[in-house]
């Protein structure tokens, strides 16, 4: 039976992860600590927030009083409070260095003081900078760092932090960089939530420049099931890449989509591309497949139409999201 604090529980990936676990270990309890910033939402959670076994404190991990406090008694720390999204880190790069940076580190000495047995951190593969659209090149783990985008250097600074705690201060850590995630509460700023409620709401999708931008898109749950193996099996102080292999272009990825709800190609609307976008990602996985026996249980078109049939079943959920990020969508989109 294990205390496990998970940060940013209330965002996308974090709230996947606190069902999957509660599914999967119904014994351990789970401190949800979350800051609430635009990005979290309680929503994700309400199916299991009167069990017993979940708490939610609304606290910032750079809040050093109210972290130690949080931190008694538990064992293992995952890891996934940030600012996520690259278009936001280049209108303001700010938050991103104060979250990720320097509440990250704040995070860090809370654990170490509250000698937690496992510290686990989620990071990216966007820290490994950018691929040529033609080579056959993967990022792996000994991939050197080359973050291009604000966002990306953000989460590369944290990821050596975390490093640097473990070689100074044996904080028993273990970092995952995983490609782009999809699935069910995926903020509809994102790429594939942004398309599906787009074609819901009657609007075009935008695509930035000419649409071939290549990412590996692995399903949220999958991503869950991969830390579940780092954290029961993972070794103390490694880090493991997690991608399924698959590489298409966002163009194809929206068609698709437009495919799935009967939609027309002249609902694309390309716009004005992201300023250093990264070209391709791709990303080798070997190392937690042949150590830890992880292997990906949904391929991308089947949980494509997983995710389009959730987003079609949940309305409510994302047209509140996005009345009230609806200046964002105008500032970011309407002016191209
Ligand atoms: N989404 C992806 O495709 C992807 C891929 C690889 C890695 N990651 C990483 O996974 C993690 C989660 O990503 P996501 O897409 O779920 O992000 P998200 O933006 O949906 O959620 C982030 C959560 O962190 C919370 N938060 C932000 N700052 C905080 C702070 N200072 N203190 C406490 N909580 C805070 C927010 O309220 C939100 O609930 C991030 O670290 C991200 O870098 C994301």
């Amino acid at each position: 039976m294990s205390k496990i604090l998970v940060t940013g529980g209330a965002g996308f990936i974090g709230s996947n992860f606190i069902h999957y676990w509660l599914f999967n270990h119904p014994e351990d309890s789970i401190i949800n600590y979350d800051k609430l910033t635009y990005a979290g939402n309680l929503d994700n959670l309400t199916d299991i927030e009167n069990s017993p076994n979940y708490t939610f404190i609304n606290g910032d991990i750079g809040d050093p009083q109210k972290i130690n406090s949080a931190l008694k008694d538990v064992d293992v720390v995952v890891n996934f409070a940030a600012e996520s999204h690259v278009d936001r880190s280049i209108i303001d790069p700010a938050p991103f260095i104060k979250t990720n940076v320097s509440a990250t580190q704040v995070l860090l000495s809370a654990a170490l003081d509250a000698k937690v047995k496992r510290f686990h951190h989620i990071s990216t593969d966007e820290v490994f900078g950018s691929l040529d659209l033609d080579s056959k090149e993967k990022f792996s783990e000994s991939t050197r760092y080359d973050p291009r985008s604000p966002y990306a250097a953000t989460k590369a600074a944290s990821d050596h932090l975390v490093r640097a705690y473990h070689h100074t201060y044996n904080l028993p850590i273990t970092i995952t960089n995983c490609s782009n995630n999809f699935g069910p509460y995926h903020f509809p700023e994102k790429l594939i939530p942004l398309a599906i409620t787009n074609l819901l709401e009657g609007k075009k999708v935008p695509v930035y420049g000419d649409g071939l931008y290549v990412r590996d898109w692995l399903y949220v749950e999958d991503h869950c099931s991969a830390i579940d193996l780092v954290l029961s099996g993972g070794k103390v102080g490694e880090t493991y890449c997690i991608g399924i292999d698959m590489n298409i272009p966002n163009i194809d990825v929206i068609k698709k989509i437009l495919k799935i709800l009967g939609k027309p190609q002249s609902d694309i609307q390309y716009v004005k591309d992201r300023p250093g976008h990264d070209r391709r990602y791709a990303i080798d996985s070997t190392k937690i497949k042949k150590e830890l026996g992880w292997q990906p249980k949904h391929d991308f078109d089947s949980a494509l139409q997983l995710t389009v049939d959730w987003y079609q079943e949940h309305k409510d959920w994302w047209q509140k999201l996005k009345k009230k990020e609806k200046d964002y969508y105008e500032k970011q989109y309407d002016k191209r």
